[in-house]
């Protein structure tokens, strides 16, 4: 097994823990009597990754549900992709948009390879930040900057030692919840955002549903002050006789339309 140890996910993905990285392994010491580490939402594999080179003898699993192991699989061709386009960036200064003529030389790079390459990092290389093109021609039809890095990306070893699976994390709690030495790890999708490089809305309903798993479970949670989940959990706790207050109303909606993009829907609840 490789000993390299990442400190980031060795391709571009929103929303990896990297600045987690120190807590994570400080914590993981803590479990003495566990024999597997199971995470629940792999994202980019770097908690499994960093599981696995903290605490070698554990069984990590990495629920690669985004496929981000066909990412790595292609790194060769992204590397030599970006290797075509870096000179063509040389006269620019570094996130300046690329004129029309050498954005055009761009495309015809990226055009002579054939589908699918990895979109995420090449929008990292080549977009505006935060954009993130999933096809090839959501990639070739946009505005592009110079933002190639200056390396190769390393991507050797990263893997080893973990095993990979690909399910929703349901299928995935339901297979270990039984051994009560998994150490579960759940990192679930921002709450009603739009999460631009995997293909996620998360509601709340949806959110609440993971909440299930911890009951009686070993796990770590992760979640930001954005979701305001730990107050409405303690909210439910010191209020939890008034049930559903909204039970029994009648519901009524009016669409709003913000702009050509986005809408939204007001609800009115009757009681009577
Ligand atoms: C916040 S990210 C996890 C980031 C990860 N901890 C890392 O460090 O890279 C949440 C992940 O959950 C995945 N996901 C969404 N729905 C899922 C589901 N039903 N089952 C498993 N994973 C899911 C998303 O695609 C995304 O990769």
């Amino acid at each position: 097994m490789c000993n390299k140890v990442y400190t980031s996910a060795p391709l571009p993905f929103q929303g990896q823990k990297r600045r987690f990285i120190s807590d994570f392994k400080e914590v993981l010491t803590q479990f003495d009597d566990i024999d597997t580490v199971v995470d629940l939402f792999g994202g980019s594999g770097l908690l499994s990754h960093i599981a696995k080179r903290t605490r070698p003898e554990l069984r990590v699993i990495y629920n690669d549900y985004d496929y981000y192991c066909d990412r790595l699989g292609m790194v060769d061709i992204t590397n030599e992709i970006l290797s075509r386009i870096r000179p063509l960036m040389k006269s620019l200064a570094p996130d300046k948009r690329i004129p029309e003529d050498i954005r055009h030389k761009v495309v015809n790079i990226l055009n002579s390879y054939p589908p699918p390459l990895d979109y995420i990092t090449l929008s990292s290389s080549l977009l505006f930040s935060g954009k993130w093109a999933k096809t090839h021609d959501e990639l070739i039809s946009q505005s592009m900057y110079s933002k190639v890095k200056q390396t190769d990306y390393e991507v050797g070893g990263y893997l080893d030692g973990l095993e990979i699976v690909h399910m929703d994390y349901r299928d995935l709690f339901k297979l270990h919840k039984d051994n009560k030495r998994t150490l579960f790890l759940l990192d679930p999708p921002y709450l009603s955002t739009d999460c631009g490089s995997y293909e996620n809305y998360w509601k709340l309903s949806d959110y609440l549903e993971v909440l299930k798993l911890l009951v009686g479970t070993r796990y770590i949670y992760f979640t930001s002050n954005k979701s305001q989940l730990i107050e409405l959990c303690e909210w439910i706790k010191e209020n939890a006789s008034i049930g559903n207050p909204f039970e029994g109303v009648e519901i009524r909606k009016q669409q709003n339309k913000l702009n050509y993009q986005s809408t939204f829907t007001d609800i009115m609840l009757v009681k009577e």
